[in-house]
């Protein structure tokens, strides 16, 4: 009799945990949309540098009603705590925010693909991509790459000790871009399809840095100049495999003097590689692309007319890796 009490107790107390469990999941939803508008409306940032926020000064804000509400959201979440009339990061908080471009690139920069899902689920429709706000996962993306592919794509040309001018294809605002001709003392081109994303980018570039409107799946010119191409979270929007095949080949035609080409993307979960990039997936399944496994990403390499010469798994960042390859010698 005790026994079955026991049991009976344990079983209820699992079904409470579980239950929290799922309202904590909820929440945690609920808490990366309130990033956002924290983030949007600089109250973030102010917690970041000051550690907390008291209420009554949250009323310079233009909507505090809704400031506070992501508040109190994110207190369920552990990112804030609340003692008397204050709001404070917590350290869970504060390691968080070192992850604010994934956030904000599936939260905002996907934000109208992701409010479609229900329809798009139920049928498969076609051009979706002007769902996505490309300026803003293309911001995103800087914020994702800052501490994680930039120091390492900056160490691997230090080692490669030649110059020249760097290509980016599908650049974005061109920071990485501008940021590795500072570091190695290189000229740069930024190519990308986005108007603008290119005027904004024109504001800010470094010296000897240019970014021009450019489809880099059909490149018209011939650039002598060009011994590095950097292509960064680009690639996976493109299939089926043939078609990337043929553009990663035609780079040769439009570059023939190209020594490095360091390709950096996200790959899908597989049996060597089971770990998941945050929402990468989701939007591209959203938007029909299928996302392609490590092993068929080294197998278009394989096809190409490349050599991968070296292989980087991209730490803090699942999924996510630096190829570097070398055009194969033609005769
Ligand atoms: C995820 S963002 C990456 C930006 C940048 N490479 C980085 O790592 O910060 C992808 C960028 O590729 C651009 N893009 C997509 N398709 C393109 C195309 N066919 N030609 C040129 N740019 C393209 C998008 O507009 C967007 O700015």
């Amino acid at each position: 009799m005790q026994n079955l009490v026991k049991q009976r107790k344990k079983t209820v107390e699992s079904r409470s945990t579980l239950k929290n469990k799922a309202l904590d999941f909820i929440s945690a939803g609920v808490g990366c949309n309130c990033l956002v508008a924290l983030w949007e409306a600089g109250v973030l940032t102010h917690l970041l540098e000051n550690g907390s926020i008291d209420e009554k000064n949250i009323e310079i804000y233009t909507n505090p009603i809704c400031i506070k509400s992501a508040l109190l959201t994110l207190v369920k979440c552990d990112i804030i705590e609340k003692k008397f009339n204050r709001f404070t990061i917590t350290e869970f908080g504060k390691a968080l925010s070192e992850y604010m471009g994934l956030i904000t690139i599936f939260f905002d920069g996907y934000s109208k693909l992701v409010a479609n899902q229900a329809q798009i689920a139920k049928k498969q429709s076609t051009d979706l991509a002007k769902l996505v706000k490309w300026p803003v996962v293309a911001q995103s993306s800087i914020r994702i790459s800052e501490k994680t592919v930039d120091p390492i794509i900056i160490q691997e040309f230090a080692n490669l000790k030649c110059s020249g001018t760097i290509c980016d294809l599908g650049c974005g605002h061109g920071v990485m871009l501008s940021k590795i001709c500072q570091k190695t003392g290189n000229p740069g081109l930024g190519f990308e399809s986005h108007p603008k994303t290119v005027s904004q980018a024109n504001k800010h570039l470094a010296n000897d840095v240019t970014i021009e409107v450019a489809d880099i799946t059909r490149l018209q010119g011939i650039w002598e100049d060009v011994v590095f191409l950097i292509q960064a979270f680009v690639f996976h929007d493109f299939t089926p495999q043939k078609r990337c095949l043929n553009i990663i080949n035609s780079y040769l035609e439009n570059f023939p003097n190209l020594r490095y080409f360091f390709y950096v993307d996200i790959v899908t979960p597989s049996e060597s590689n089971n770990d998941i990039f945050p929402g990468f997936d989701y939007v591209h399944g959203l938007l029909g692309i299928p996302t392609r496994t490590h092993e068929e990403t080294l197998n278009m390499f394989d096809q190409s007319s490349y050599s991968v010469i070296k292989e980087i798994r991209i730490s803090d960042l699942p999924n996510t890796f630096l190829w570097i390859l070398s055009p194969q010698r033609r005769n």
